[in-house]
């Protein structure tokens, strides 16, 4: 499993700091210490976010990072610049920010320095034979005024919330023949345990007990049995009101361990990838992971099922009729349509915790990318408020989601002739047909948002925070909006 680098704030620069970076605005480029405007311009140096000006004098190399124009400079300015920052000094070990004064608090600064340079330091190497993607930064100073001791707490939780992060691109990264359902489950079970969660890990006899017929469905032509993990975290009792009832809000990831399509195969090309299919679970499991140290403050319950799609010779075939938990007949039509099957089974078990919300996360449908292409979710909600949250969240934590609908008279897409209902809609509108799919089995009055990260959750170019393979989008999104809870 990956590392993440050792991140400490100071009130000056250390000594064995081999490169420093330090921040200028666009608009103020001649304030840089020692380097005029018209001489940063030779250098090709604007101040926009995300450029960098490497100046080496031989004993320390410096760094000046754009912030663009100093009125609009925020969190995300900061976070563009501390990944270019980051990718421009990886040859080194130790390294130094000075943090830019800003109109936002220091702390939140800090934060946002300190999760960015983590975020854009990691690397998926555990299976290289030797150490091929090199040295990678060990530690960052971040040098600062103002109270310490403040910016060092809200900057344990940054790191904390990063570590997550770390552990949802691992899960993701790893190759779908190794990373079984089976394995899955106990690379998360022993994360949650020893972070201090309740664990219950249902294997095929139990989902088969428990009749969670959408997960027996899509495991059928698979040689390697389910599983789904359920999570509970209990806030601790001296962070929450004694006279008020702590709240619980249910998680649900979607967690195929690959995607072949089953019957309905996919073409070669668009299966390539299809280890990521985990996407949603892995953000689920490993937030839930962080959940202890960032003392969030409402009861968390998260409910992941685990299976490939595969097409062994017990596969369900297109027309399969199965029974969902909650009673629903589903006429599987596209054995490609999977996720929702999971998802379904899943909804059903976290609405029976009689929850304030249901969040889910899935990798769920190439329509949501075609939609909003593959750097922003696809958000689609019963509820305005729970709604409201998420987008919230997702702003402070630096992820892009947007709103799509679930117009009601589109449901009738999905009726079929022999069941209750089809699990694929027509040609357009996929992304809606999906979530109205998976609006069936939440129960009527629960409040429940879906988000499709088919598009952040699978591809990425190398930018900003974002590193090659998986990207553990959602994890950051989902922290924040459970550390908010209750305060907003
Ligand atoms: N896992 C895929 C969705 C996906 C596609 C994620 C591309 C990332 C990139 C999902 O199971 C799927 O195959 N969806 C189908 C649904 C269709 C058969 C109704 C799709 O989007 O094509
Ligand atoms: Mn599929
Ligand atoms: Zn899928």
């Amino acid at each position: 499993m990956t590392d993440a680098l050792a991140v400490k704030v100071s009130g000056s620069v250390p000594a064995g700091a081999t490169a420093v970076g330090e921040f200028a605005f666009s608009d103020r480029l001649g304030h840089i210490t020692g380097i005029r405007k018209p001489a940063a311009e030779r250098m090709g140096f604007t101040g926009k976010p995300g450029s960098t000006l490497v100046l080496n004098d031989g004993e320390q190399v410096r760094v000046v990072l754009g912030l663009g124009p100093e009125s609009a400079a925020g969190a995300p300015e900061v976070r563009s610049a501390v990944a270019a920052f980051t990718r421009a000094v990886s040859k080194h070990r130790r390294v130094a920010l000075v943090a830019p004064e800003l109109s936002i608090a220091g702390e939140v600064v800090a934060a946002a320095a300190a999760e960015s340079a983590l975020l854009a330091n990691y690397a998926y190497t555990d299976l290289f034979s030797d150490d091929e993607a090199g040295p990678r930064l060990a530690s960052l100073t971040i040098c600062t005024g103002g109270d310490l001791r403040s910016v060092r707490s809200e900057v344990a939780l940054a790191v904390s919330t990063a570590e997550a992060v770390y552990f949802a691109r691992d899960l993701v990264n790893e190759p779908g023949g190794s990373l079984t359902p089976q394995r899955f489950s106990e690379l998360a079970a022993q994360r949650a345990e020893a972070a201090g969660l309740s664990v219950e890990v249902l294997d095929s006899e139990e989902i088969e007990a428990q009749r969670l017929g959408g997960i027996l469905a899509v495991n059928a032509g698979s040689a390697n049995p389910p599983r789904l993990v359920k999570l509970t975290y209990e806030p601790d009792p001296s962070t929450v009101d004694p006279d008020v009832e702590v709240e619980t809000v249910c998680l649900v990831g979607k967690g195929i361990t690959f995607d072949s399509g089953g019957l309905s195969i996919k073409p070669a090309e668009s299966m390539v990838g299809m280890k990521m299919d985990m996407g949603g679970a892995a953000a689920v499991i490993a937030a839930m992971c962080a959940l202890p140290a960032l003392n969030v403050p409402v009861r968390v319950v998260s409910f992941t099922p685990m299976t490939d799609n595969m097409t062994g010779p017990d596969a369900q075939r297109p027309g399969d009729v199965y029974t969902a938990r909650n009673g629903t007949t589903v006429e599987v039509l596209n054995t490609d349509a999977e996720g929702r099957l999971v998802l379904g089974e899943a909804l059903v078990l976290a609405s029976e915790e009689e929850p304030a919300a249901i969040v889910d996360l899935a990798t769920l449908t190439g329509a949501c990318m075609v939609a909003l292409g593959d750097r922003i979710a696809g958000l689609m909600s019963n509820d305005g408020q729970l709604e409201q949250r998420i987008r919230d969240a997702a702003e402070a934590a630096g992820e892009r989601v947007w709103p799509l609908p679930l117009p009601e008279d589109y449901a009738e897409l999905l009726e079929s002739d022999i069941a209750d209902v089809k699990n694929i809609g027509t040609r357009y509108g996929g992304a809606l047909t999906a979530g109205l799919f998976l609006s069936r089995f939440v129960e009527d009055g629960i409040p429940w948002a879906h988000l499709d990260i088919a598009g952040p959750g699978m591809t990425s170019p190398v930018d900003g925070v974002k590193t090659k393979g998986g990207t553990g989008f959602g994890v950051r999104t989902l922290c924040r909006m459970l550390r908010n809870w209750g305060t907003d």
